[in-house]
C-alpha cells in the first residue's frame, strides 16, 4: 500500500452518515430535519446547500467526547488506508458555540490524537479554522484564542466557509497574530471563485498553502508565481468534481497543475459528503505510483509539522 499523507480535511465534514446517526442517539437528539435524502446519503444540491447539510451534522456534535470521538474514528479509517499522517480542520467556533471551554475541546482533540498514535500507528496534527462567512472580528477572536493557548498539536490557522464572502485582506490581522506567533497558514482559495482570490490569499497573507486553489490552473502567470513561491495546493479532486467545479475526471486540472510544477497534495475534505476517502483520491488520481509517492512526500515536507517528525515521516515513505 502507497503510505499517504493528507492535509486537507475537516473533522466535521469526516462524519459518515452511520456514525452522525451514533452522534444523535447518544445525544439524545432527532436527527436534524433534512440531514439525508432517500439514499440515506447526506442531502445538499450546491456549495452553499452543502455548507448548510455541513452545519446540520454540527448539530449531532454535543459534548468534548463527540469532537475526539470522531477524530479518532477518522484517523482509524484513514490509517487502514495507509495514512501515515493527518493535518485536520478543526473549528474552535463549534464547541465555542455549545460554551465548551477551548482547552477542553481542545483536550479531548490532543487525546484522540494520541490514542490514535498508540493504537495505530498514525500521526496527526491540528489546524485551527475560521469560517470565512462568519467575517474577520470572529476570525481574529479564534486567532487570539488559539495564540492565547498554544499546544504543540495546534501547527496553524486555516480558513473555510463561503469563499464569495469578505476578502483575504480583510482577514490578514488574524493572520498576522498567528504567523507572528509561529503557527502554519492556509486558506481555502480558488475553488469556487477564480484565479483572482488565489493572488489576492497570496498578496495579502502570510501562507504557504493554498485549500483547494485548482482554478489557479486558469492562470499561467499565476502558476509561475505558485511554483517560483513554492506554494503549495491542497487538491481535492473528489470534492470539486462532486460540487460541479468540473464536469469529469478528465476535465479536472490535476495532471497539469502537476505539470507546471506547482507542488501538489492530494486530499478528501469532506470525505462521506462527497463519496469519497483519502484512498480512493490516491486510487482515482490516475498517477503512477511514483508519483502517488512524491506527492506524499511533497505533503509531509509542505505540512505544518515540526521537523523531528517530518524527518521521521520521510524516512518512512521512502523505506
Ligand atoms: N468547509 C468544509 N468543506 C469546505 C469546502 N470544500 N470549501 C469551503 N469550506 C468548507
Ligand atoms: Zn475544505
Amino acid at each position: 500500500m502507497i503510505p499517504k499523507a493528507e492535509l486537507h480535511c475537516h473533522l466535521e465534514g469526516s462524519v459518515p452518515p452511520g456514525l452522525a446517526r451514533e452522534l444523535a442517539a447518544r445525544n439524545g437528539l432527532d436527527l436534524p430535519h433534512g440531514l439525508f435524502g432517500a439514499n440515506g446519503h447526506y442531502a445538499w444540491t450546491d456549495f452553499l446547500s452543502f455548507l448548510d447539510s455541513y452545519d446540520r451534522v454540527c448539530g449531532v456534535l454535543r459534548k468534548p467526547r463527540d469532537f475526539g470521538d470522531i477524530l479518532y474514528s477518522y484517523l482509524q479509517r484513514s490509517a487502514a488506508e495507509g495514512a501515515v499522517y493527518v493535518e485536520m480542520f478543526c473549528s474552535p467556533e463549534r464547541p465555542k458555540a455549545l460554551g465548551i471551554p477551548y482547552a477542553v475541546w481542545l483536550g479531548a482533540l490532543v487525546d484522540a490524537v494520541d490514542r490514535a498514535r498508540r493504537d495505530f500507528g498514525i500521526e496527526a496534527r491540528l489546524i485551527a479554522i475560521c469560517i470565512r462567512h462568519l467575517g474577520p472580528d470572529r476570525a481574529l477572536a479564534l486567532a487570539q484564542q488559539v495564540v492565547a493557548e498554544p499546544h504543540p498539536y495546534v501547527v496553524a490557522l486555516g480558513m473555510g466557509g463561503d469563499e464569495g464572502k469578505f476578502t483575504p485582506a480583510d482577514f490578514a490581522p488574524a493572520y498576522r497574530l498567528a504567523y507572528e506567533n509561529g503557527l502554519g497558514c492556509t486558506i481555502h482559495a480558488g475553488e469556487v471563485r477564480g484565479p483572482e482570490s488565489v493572488w489576492a490569499a497570496i498578496r495579502d497573507l502570510p501562507v504557504t498553502r493554498i485549500g483547494h486553489g485548482v482554478r489557479s490552473s486558469e492562470d499561467p502567470k499565476l502558476l509561475e508565481e505558485l511554483v517560483r513561491r513554492g506554494i503549495a495546493l491542497e487538491v481535492c479532486p473528489g470534492s470539486n468534481l462532486a460540487l460541479g467545479l468540473y464536469p469529469e475526471r478528465a476535465a479536472h486540472p490535476l495532471h497539469r497543475l502537476i505539470e507546471s510544477g506547482v507542488r501538489v497534495t492530494l486530499s478528501s475534505d469532506d470525505p462521506p459528503f462527497f463519496h469519497t476517502t483519502l484512498g480512493a483520491e490516491y486510487d482515482n488520481a490516475g498517477l503512477d505510483a511514483a508519483t502517488l509517492r512524491k506527492i506524499t512526500r511533497t505533503a509531509i515536507e509542505v505540512s505544518f509539522a515540526e521537523q523531528s517528525l517530518k524527518a521521521k515521516l520521510l524516512k518512512g515513505v521512502a523505506a
